[in-house]
């Protein structure tokens, strides 16, 4: 880089501990309150690790000893580590969904970062919408950042069986209503899942948003891979403290590592996992922090340039684990080589080619070479039509190829609850040719656009052995889930977009070769029901509900607070 090294008068804590007035005064005691010498904290650079630790996070039980070795790293390096808890997103315990509360870490990292004397972050994050929460808030407020990620959990089993999280609780759940497994099976299972700390280990949200973080340079190259319980994983902990402080005297901010570049690694890095649809707009979102404009076409115009080398669940038939033995991340990344900007910057001080000397490949089945992928382009593609006017969604490497070109008639549901009720019913009009469609479980109708995505198959059809139809939402999906799943349909139908307006019978057409959603019904119909169409009433009188559904923008741009976005830079904090 060619910025001066700082000097420590130059620090950001400089204004709170460096000069000598009735305040820093306040700050030194009160450091000393906590049992610090004066050698311990003067002049070095103040390292803010930012936790999410909680006993409602079982995927980062760990955080509390990786945050001990980040420190241990940091002290080394000649940096002070201060801990904070920032708001944990536990995905499995959160309702209606951790996506309602992503916004509000965004803003509680950007806030304890910019209150505080901190002159560099290391975020501890991953499972879901920590990542994309913790970056956008540490983005916004653009001090010398590290992303710590939590690692995958360990391969689940059963009988002899590897279980995947997520993906193998949606297959088991559909034996189970069909009659295939029994209770004490699914009892077995339950206690097999899930055997150690780490997020989810199949390609899902979490594995697919700190690989693409890390591939857009924001952590240490090899971090994203490193399952949470491999002694590999407090020795990166450690690294990233050591960085961090000569980050801060180098003054490498997010601003010097994002660019349109290292967001094209990104998407491609999603795109090659065959990765989760919530990338999209997390992916959007954090760019939004940025002055990098992307749009949803991107996603879809790289799709058609790189094809899926992951062989991982829920497209693929391996866990991360085994994608971490078989050169992980890094040994991916050398396959996409010649697609990816290699002069992007990363954490390390080196741009993401020089990053990735020495990696390589020891298992060309888990990760294929790129003459032989395990899907020939990548897993998502963007849809538009009469339905989706500002887009729509498909993983379909997750899909029934004999699905991805389909027409038939529409089960509508009007919201979650209605759908509850009738899936399953005897009476339910539907057919394997149906197409299932859920209103009123977006941004703002869900609220929170809620992973409800993965539409059930009734029952009905699950007992005559049917385990894949077209199904459509403005809901999101887990990144373990699969299927003929359209999502994200823009506008969402709370706001009056075209969903809303489909009935049952109208003939719907999914055409993924041709990025076609479309309902057969003239635009004067469409016309005269949406005349008839009654808004909803909100979901919240009052609270951060009331907050984000005045604020939240819809999927397509990422739904993140229309506030947050980028923009004037806000003033540092006067200290009187
Ligand atoms: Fe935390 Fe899946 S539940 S990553």
């Amino acid at each position: 880089m060619s910025k001066h090294r700082k000097r420590h008068e130059d620090l950001r804590s400089y204004r709170w501990y460096g000069v000598n007035d009735l305040r820093s005064f306040g700050h030194r005691s009160r450091t000393k309150q906590m049992g610090y010498a004066e050698e311990e904290y003067a002049g070095r650079p103040v390292i803010g690790i930012l936790n999410t630790w909680s006993e409602m996070n079982p995927c980062h039980t760990h955080f509390r000893e990786r945050a001990e070795q980040v420190k241990r790293g940091v002290w080394q390096a000649g940096g002070f580590p201060v801990e904070m808890p920032a708001l944990s997103l536990g995905e499995p315990f959160m309702k209606p969904s951790t996506m309602l509360y992503r916004n509000l870490l965004a803003m509680d990292a950007e806030e304890l970062l910019r209150a505080n004397p901190i002159d560099g972050a290391v975020l501890l994050g991953g499972c879901d919408k920590t990542t994309p929460a913790l970056l956008m808030g540490a983005i916004s407020m653009d001090l010398p950042t590290i992303f710590v990620p939590a690692g995958p959990m360990l391969r689940g089993s059963w009988r002899g069986e590897t279980l995947g999280s997520g993906s193998d609780v949606w297959k088991y759940w559909a034996e189970l209503r069909a009659g295939n497994i029994e209770e004490e099976d699914w009892k077995e299972i339950e206690d097999g899942i899930a055997r150690s700390p780490g997020h989810c280990m199949t390609m899902g949200t979490a594995s697919t948003m700190t690989s693409v973080v890390e591939a857009m340079g924001l952590s240490l190259s090899g971090a994203a891979s490193i399952p949470a319980p491999d002694s590999n994983h407090p020795r990166m902990a450690s690294a990233s403290g050591r960085r961090i402080v000569e980050m801060v005297w180098e003054d490498l901010k997010p601003s010097d590592i994002l660019t349109a570049g290292s967001f094209d690694n990104g998407i491609l890095t999603a795109l090659a996992l065959g990765g989760s649809t919530n990338s999209l707009v997390h992916l959007v979102a954090m760019a939004g922090r940025t002055p990098v404009r992307l749009a949803l076409d991107r996603f879809d115009s790289l799709s058609r340039q790189v094809p899926v080398l992951a062989n991982v669940r829920p497209s693929g038939a391996y866990l991360m684990e085994d994608f971490y033995y078989a050169g992980g991340l890094r040994g991916l990344l050398t396959r996409l080589r010649e697609h990816l900007d290699l002069e992007a910057m990363t954490v390390s001080g080196q741009p993401l080619g020089q990053a990735l000397e020495g990696a390589g490949v020891y298992n060309d089945d888990v990760i294929r070479p790129l003459d032989n992928p395990l899907f020939p382009e990548g897993g998502l593609a963007l849809l538009r039509g009469n339905l989706a006017p500002d887009g729509a969604v498909i993983k379909h490497s997750a899909a029934d190829p004999a699905l991805l070109q389909h027409k038939g008639p529409a089960v509508v549901f009007k919201d979650y609850n209605d759908m509850a009720a009738r899936i399953d019913s005897p009476d339910l009009e539907v057919m394997a040719d149906s197409v299932i469609i859920l209103c009123n479980a977006g941004p703002l109708g869900g609220p929170g656009m809620p992973e409800w995505g993965m539409l059930p198959i009734p029952q009905k059809l699950l007992q005559q052995g049917v385990r894949d139809m077209v199904r459509i939402s403005d809901a999101r999906m887990s990144g373990t889930s699969y299927g003929t799943c359209v999502l994200h349909v823009a506008p969402e139908s709370h706001v009056g977009g075209p969903l809303a307006l489909v009935q049952d019978g109208d003939i719907v057409e999914l055409d993924v070769p041709g990025r076609r959603l479309e309902v057969h019904v003239s635009a004067e119909e469409l016309d005269r029901r949406r005349q008839a169409w009654k808004q909803p009433s909100p979901t919240y009188p009052r609270g951060y509900g009331a907050m984000y559904s005045r604020h939240v923008t819809q999927a397509d741009k990422g739904c993140d607070f229309d506030y947050l976005h980028s923009g004037a830079s806000i003033p540092e904090p006067e200290i009187h």
